[in-house]
């Protein structure tokens, strides 16, 4: 059986590439942010996953504004990146899981989650950033399942929709037969705005709130309408759904591993957290 071994948030800021291939590990800008990667790759050399489910959102690499699904999951084989004109090289690409892809794609439909399914999708720096931040080598160990949330587009989904669409999640990869190890992604955030006349807003204390209670609290935070989100954190802090998925894909005991927050990366207040997973004690005895 698959299980869940935890969950991994963090910042996908484009110009973090740029930073990766110039190798600015050890520059002062760069390195309190790059030092919160120590521990991760730690767990990661530990865990060992097989598959990560990344929940993020596409910036107008594979969908656009013409057409903008509020889910997306992909079903490729394969997941190629593209020149997205920040500067940064363009990104290897990343293997998929078709087989997984599909078995979610069942599940998360027969629960009611009318999602789009994408046998071709290019994924954007907001997984391929996080892939080099994880995995800074030559290679990805890994395959991934993309799953995109609009955070672009109002309106949006709301933070509890995103709560349960990983809560099904979730549910169906313990449910698959294949004997994987999973670990689940969010990216983006936390707080930043990058455009209008809060440009450059930041918000350390509600981000340092909502790392607190997505802990152990998710359900408080799933009180929050989007403009509440908006309002706190910037017009691209809603990326914040992508932690919410990912928090509600982890469906056992939840333990805090890890949490680096540093402000500035670019426009942006860069936060890191390793969530574990472990099977509730129930389902252990089942
Ligand atoms: C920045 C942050 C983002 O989340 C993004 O997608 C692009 C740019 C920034 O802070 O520069
Ligand atoms: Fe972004």
């Amino acid at each position: 059986m698959a299980v869940i071994i935890g969950g991994v948030a963090t910042t996908h800021v484009p110009s973090i590439g740029k930073a990766i291939a110039e190798r600015k590990y050890k520059d002062p800008y760069w390195s309190p942010f790059f030092k919160g990667f120590d521990y991760v790759h730690d767990w990661l050399a530990r865990e060992q996953p097989d598959v990560v489910v990344v929940f993020y959102n596409d910036h107008g690499l594979n969908f656009f504004l013409d057409k903008l699904p509020t889910f997306a999951v992909g079903a490729a084989p394969l997941y190629r990146n593209e020149d997205e004109g920040w500067g940064i090289p363009v990104a290897r690409s990343i293997p998929g899981d078709p087989a997984l892809s599909w078995h979610l794609i069942n599940a998360l439909v027969a629960d009611e989650f009318d999602i789009t399914i994408c046998q071709e999708m290019l994924v954007d720096h907001a997984v391929t950033i996080p892939m080099a931040l994880m995995w800074p080598g030559e290679h990805w160990p890994i395959r991934i399942v993309p799953v995109s949330i609009n955070t672009v587009q109002h309106p949006l989904p709301s933070l509890r929709r995103c709560l349960n669409l990983g809560r099904a999640v979730g549910r169906a990869i313990e449910t698959y037969a294949g004997n994987l190890r999973v670990m689940i992604v969010g990216t983006g955030g936390l707080s930043h705005q990058l455009d209008g006349k809060r440009a450059g807003f930041i918000n350390t204390k509600f981000d340092q709130f909502c790392m607190d209670k997505i802990v152990n609290e998710p359900e408080l935070l799933a009180r929050y309408s989007v403009h509440n989100v908006v309002e706190e954190a910037g017009a691209q802090g809603v990326e914040f759904l992508n932690w919410m998925a990912m928090r509600g894909a982890l469906t056992g005991r939840v333990t805090e591993m890890h949490r680096n927050y540093h402000v500035p990366i670019s426009n942006t207040a860069a936060a890191t957290m390793v969530l574990e997973n472990r099977a509730s004690a129930q389902r252990e005895a089942a």
